[in-house]
């Protein structure tokens, strides 16, 4: 996400004909020097057949990635005499070259960009097929390349270079194809995905088979309210890392809705590898990350969740260093309450008491502390589906969210985060003020359910969005009671 430039230098010495990398370049990028010398060769640049050495500044940082090609072939191409020096300086070169000297598109082009506006780099050189992710950074010059031969126009006289006329961006918003006004029932799951959304809250929702828990989560994105564009810009930033942006359309406008398959590893939600790429949980930033059937996810990839959930970050240690990417995501799960489903409609399930307490162990204590709100999903009466699909539509139910993140932004103005979902414990005793019988249900309440200090302040912050929502100052007993009542299932289950 933090953009380090690498400054490349070039020597041409007499001696024997070598070619040799120096500065802590990895195999990959050691390659692109037959790349290099490749394509020039097939642009009639001969290289000179002497000493030739190509050093990676600073030496600390281990090079990666097929990026270099095109800097290194800009470096050499001064030491052949097809440019002067003063052509390369304070400029930003990206990029990967084929043999017959195309150049192709590289992933992270956009931080890159953005660095070299902080740096005030005079432009930059991006392959063509990177233009329309670059270009969303207005104030700096940013030239598209799409060959050799285009490179070394543009150097020599980069005012030469005529930017293609923007087509217009201002797409019209999509088509929701989805909506909650298609769900039968369930009041009090579309109540609770309303509050989870305006505080950014964990959701869980549990319930037997085919009463709706998949249903409601794929339209909880619906009533979202949409990104800033310094939101969006900070998405497309990590997609751009990851190698996810598609060409035509390089701003990330929606919100995420990540939902990875239950046997995901551990490393594709953390994200990974030797030199690590984000994984779902960072794609999904500032948006959903669904897991469906909760507990036939790995213990182990569970568990790796519980740090970022706190944090909204993660780090990765690595022996070349330690990566840190943004993880501020909603957490929206769903499971059965046992194997077969029913539990605990003792008509039905099938399940002894050990089978039930094994599948619902599955979920440490604390990970289902750090979930806000659980929603019961009965299944459907015969009353409620044949009256037919809820009332409430999505841009409805979005309306009010918007009312109760506006609440919040102003209330949180200067302070770094934006949702009560964020809060720290810090801000909630100054902003979480109750009135007496508020105060005085919690006291019983605590006192009788002997929850951890954790639940206790996830009560206070639902709470907390529960009288945004009525655009309350101070929470009132009723927003304590309610903000109870989506705890009350872990007892129920969990105990
Ligand atoms: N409340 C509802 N209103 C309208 N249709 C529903 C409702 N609940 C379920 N359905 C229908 O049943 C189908 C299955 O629902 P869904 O996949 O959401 O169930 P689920 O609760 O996730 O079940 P499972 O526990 O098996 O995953 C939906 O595609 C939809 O057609
Ligand atoms: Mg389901």
């Amino acid at each position: 996400m933090e953009v380090r430039p690498i400054q490349v230098e070039v020597d041409v010495s007499d001696g024997l004909p070598v070619f040799i990398m120096v500065g802590f370049a990895s195999a990959q990028v050691k390659e692109s020097q037959d790349r290099v010398r490749t394509a020039l060769k097939n642009n009639g640049i001969a290289l000179p057949p002497k000493r030739i050495t190509v050093n990676f500044a600073p030496a600390d940082i281990r090079k990666e990635g097929a990026g270099f090609d095109l800097p290194v072939a800009a470096a050499l191409l001064t030491a052949a005499g097809v440019i002067t020096p003063s052509a390369l300086e304070g400029i930003l070169v990206i990029g990967e070259l084929s043999l017959n000297g195309d150049v192709h598109a590289v992933p992270g082009v956009l931080p890159c960009v953005i660095r070299a506006r902080e740096l005030s780099c005079r432009f930059c050189m991006i392959p063509k097929g990177n233009l329309r992710e670059a270009r969303l950074i207005r104030d700096i010059r940013v030239i598209g390349v799409g060959n050799l031969c285009e490179m070394i126009r543009y150097l020599i006289d980069p005012d030469s270079f005529i930017p293609e006329e923007e087509t217009d961006e201002n797409l019209p918003p999509q088509e929701e194809s989805v909506d909650f006004m298609e769900i039968c029932g369930q009041e009090g799951a579309r109540r609770a995905a309303e509050i989870a959304v305006t505080g950014f809250h964990n959701l869980l929702f549990i319930g037997p088979p085919g009463a709706g828990k998949t249903m409601l989560a794929r339209r909880i994105p619906t009533i979202m309210p949409a990104l800033t564009f310094e939101e969006s810009l900070e998405l497309t930033k990590i997609y751009s890392i990851a190698g996810l942006l598609s060409e035509e359309h390089p701003l990330i406008r929606e919100r995420p809705f990540r939902s990875p398959h239950h046997t995901s590893s551990p490393q594709s939600l953390t994200g990974g590898g030797r030199n690590p790429r984000p994984g779902e949980i960072s794609l999904a930033h500032r948006g959903i990350l669904f897991l469906d059937e909760l507990p036939e996810f790995s213990r182990r990839a569970l568990e790796t969740l519980r740090q970022p959930m706190e944090d909204k970050i993660i780090c990765l240690s690595r022996t070349a260093g330690t990566y840190i990417f943004p993880a501020s995501f909603m957490l929206v799960a769903a499971l059965n309450p046992c194997p077969c489903g029913y539990y605990p409609d003792m008509n039905r399930c099938r399940c002894t008491a050990g089978e039930v307490a094994h599948y619902l162990g599955k979920l440490s204590q604390p990970l289902l502390d750090r979930i806000d709100l659980c929603a019961d999903i009965p299944s459907v009466s015969f009353q409620e589906m044949s009256s037919g699909a809820g009332t409430t539509s999505s841009a409805e139910i979005r309306k009010r969210v918007e009312c109760g993140r506006e609440i919040q932004r102003r209330r949180y103005e200067g302070t770094g985060i934006s949702c009560n979902g964020e809060m720290s414990n810090r801000f909630i005793g100054k902003y979480c003020t109750l009135t007496e019988e508020g105060k005085r249900l919690l006291k019983t309440a605590y006192e009788k359910l002997r929850f951890s200090m954790r639940s206790y302040h996830r009560i206070l912050r639902v709470a907390r969005t529960i009288a945004d929502l009525e655009a309350c100052e101070q929470i009132g007993s009723a927003h304590v009671a309610e903000a109870l009542s989506y705890r009350a299932l872990d007892k129920k289950y969990w105990s």
